[in-house]
């Protein structure tokens, strides 16, 4: 697909004031998207889980702007208001300005609207958990219901294909939060139809073990990330080891394409771990190079293998870019797993907090 297919090319109907609201999940991968090129082209191919409880629910209000006010903007300027949970949030603007500039070419119609955006996280608020992939998300997929009334004529499926590569240009993850319960972001030959440009549905039939994965995400450290993704994707940029780690990337991507089918749950173990701590020897080789996994996050890794060793468990653990530490395993073991997280990991989660997720299917209109 070429992006030229993303520029509306007809505009049918007259819209004046709009409503959407959208609930939209944050993801996992499972094979990691690490180190990209501009306009947010990634180096290798990555696959996630989405999640079902973790979401965020945008709703944006598109207000039409008088001919007065376009003429005197000359129909170049995007406004907007945030609002965060109730407040308005200044400090969040100039990413959603940026995440504006970046889509204005494929959504011209936003220069005709103030827009009044609402949002909330259904997870705590700096919690560690990446609000970009489920906030992005939300707002592309209320852009596309906005195109959809102007062009009534637009099909389910391109809407996606394009939320998803609006949402990318905000944050490369955001691309995978519009469907489930995997989402393919990258070209990668072992999936038909993969590309760069937005996420696709997995959509080979993937074994019954897989099925409503279970993933608890604990809490270790909910303060800043010292490291920003988008300086840790930068930092890839002349690593000495990139290379080798975009073509495994790649490999791991065929390879975990084939243990969704064949339900091979301890390949998954092991190429999901594997996964998480390349990436953060990514982190840890770059430079400057940095750590983003705390003491606990170790003691919880070490807990989990003991664990699963001693209950022959299918328990692992995945990361994204920081210390908390996300719990994967299958709905058969949800309870003893579960049980086991409460009595033996939760004391190195902050103030014990930790949530109980599930592989979820995507965006919901509200
Ligand atoms: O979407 P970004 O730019 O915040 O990057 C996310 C990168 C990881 O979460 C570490 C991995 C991934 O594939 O989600």
């Amino acid at each position: 697909m070429n992006i030229s297919e993303f520029i509306p090319q007809e505009i049918t109907k007259e819209i004046e004031n709009t409503s959407f609201t959208w609930q939209t999940p944050s993801n996992i991968a499972l094979v990691k998207y690490w180190g990209k090129t501009n306009p947010q082209i990634p180096k290798n191919a990555s696959i996630s889980f989405t999640l079902n409880n973790c979401h965020t629910i945008t709703t944006v209000d598109f207000q039409k702007k008088s001919k007065s006010e376009l003429d005197a903007t000359s129909y170049t300027q995007i406004d907007f208001d945030l609002f965060f949970e109730g407040k308005k949030k200044e400090e969040f603007k100039p990413k959603i300005a940026e995440f504006f500039k970046r889509v204005q070419a494929y959504c011209p119609y936003i220069f005709d609207y103030k827009m009044t955006i609402n949002s909330e996280n259904s997870f705590p608020h700096s919690s560690g958990i990446a609000s970009s992939a489920s906030g992005l998300s939300a707002i592309a997929m209320c852009l596309m219901s906005l195109e959809k009334q102007l062009n009534p004529a637009l099909e389910n499926e391109f809407i996606n294909k394009k939320a998803s590569f609006l949402a990318r240009l905000g944050s490369g993850s955001a691309s995978r939060s519009i469907e489930g319960p995997l989402v393919v972001w990258g070209k990668n030959s072992s999936v038909e139809d993969s590309s760069d440009l937005f996420g696709v549905k997995f959509n080979k039939k993937v074994a019954a073990i897989f099925n409503n994965y279970q993933d608890a995400i604990l809490l270790v450290d909910k303060g800043e990330k010292q490291v920003s993704s988008t300086v840790g994707h930068n930092l890839m940029n002349n690593h000495a080891y990139a290379k080798v780690r975009f073509e495994d990337a790649n490999k791991n991507l065929e390879n975990m394409a084939m243990i969704l089918q064949n339900g091979d749950v301890k390949a998954f173990v092991s190429l999901v771990e594997s996964e998480a701590l390349t990436l953060h020897a990514m982190m840890m080789t770059s430079h400057p190079y940095f750590i983003l996994m705390k003491p606990n996050t170790l003691k919880i890794i070490d807990k989990i293998w003991q664990y699963r060793v001693e209950n022959e468990s299918n328990i692992c653990f995945t990361l994204d870019a920081g210390a908390n530490v996300h719990v994967l395993y299958p709905e058969n073991e949800k309870e003893s797993v579960n049980a086991f997280i409460a009595k033996e990991l939760a004391v190195f989660c902050q103030n014990n907090q930790y949530i109980l997720d599930n592989v979820g299917l995507g965006a919901k209109q509200l």
